[in-house]
């Protein structure tokens, strides 16, 4: 059972309990085998993770990195739990303080992909980075291939800022990205 402190939003989706929570230790063998395994194919393609390590090394970067997270928050990581399973993570990174930040959306298992769950999040994840960590926007930059996040980011009414070749993010490979700035007031 989940100490309801660490629980941000609780909503049900076809009569699957979601819940967004504050990351723990445990949650990062569910990071490394992602990063490391099919499920993540399509983001390999232009990220080299292994900048990050190995597999072990990256799964006690992150199984550190979730200990040292507070409880009361703010939480720059959030993982989601499907039925009582961890099952993904919304995240933020290159934070600017009081100016921006990047903001990273992962379902971890492709089945429960394309049922909604994104789109029920956004908007109260996204509010709840700019407010806890006073942000005047989130960038999402992602490659221009990935038809299901640019589709969510358009389906919440936002338009790319248009199309550029560069690197996402520093272990990103050089590509084409289109770039999603979320304003505070979004
Ligand atoms: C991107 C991602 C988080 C979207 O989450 P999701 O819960 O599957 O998205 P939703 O089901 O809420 O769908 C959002 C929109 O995208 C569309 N969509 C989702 N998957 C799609 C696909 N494979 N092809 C085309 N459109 C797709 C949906 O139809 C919906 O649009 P609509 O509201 O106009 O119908 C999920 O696909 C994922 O985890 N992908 C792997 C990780 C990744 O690439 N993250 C992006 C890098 S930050």
């Amino acid at each position: 059972m989940e100490n309801k402190s660490t629980i941000l939003l609780e909503k049900t989706i076809q009569g699957h309990h979601l819940i967004l929570r504050a990351p723990k230790p445990s949650d990062a063998v569910h990071v490394a085998e992602y990063w490391f395994g099919p499920a993540s194919a399509h983001l390999l393609a232009f990220t080299d993770v292994t900048a990050f390590g190995t597999k072990e090394e990256v799964l006690a970067q992150t199984e550190k990195f979730f200990a040292s997270i507070s409880q009361q928050g703010p939480w720059s990581t959030l993982v989601m739990d499907v039925d009582g399973r961890p099952t993904g993570n919304v995240l933020i990174n290159g934070l600017v303080p009081e100016e921006e930040a990047l903001v990273h959306v992962h379902i971890w298992d492709p089945t429960l992909r394309r049922m909604g769950i994104a789109s029920l999040l956004a908007r109260d994840v996204f509010a709840y980075f700019l407010d806890a960590f006073k942000l005047k926007r989130l960038i999402l930059q992602v490659q221009t291939e990935n038809t299901p996040v640019i589709r969510l980011m358009e389906s919440l009414g936002l338009q790319s800022e248009g199309t550029y070749f560069g690197k996402a993010a520093p272990i990103c490979k050089e590509g084409n990205y289109k770039r999603f700035v979320i304003p505070r007031s979004q």
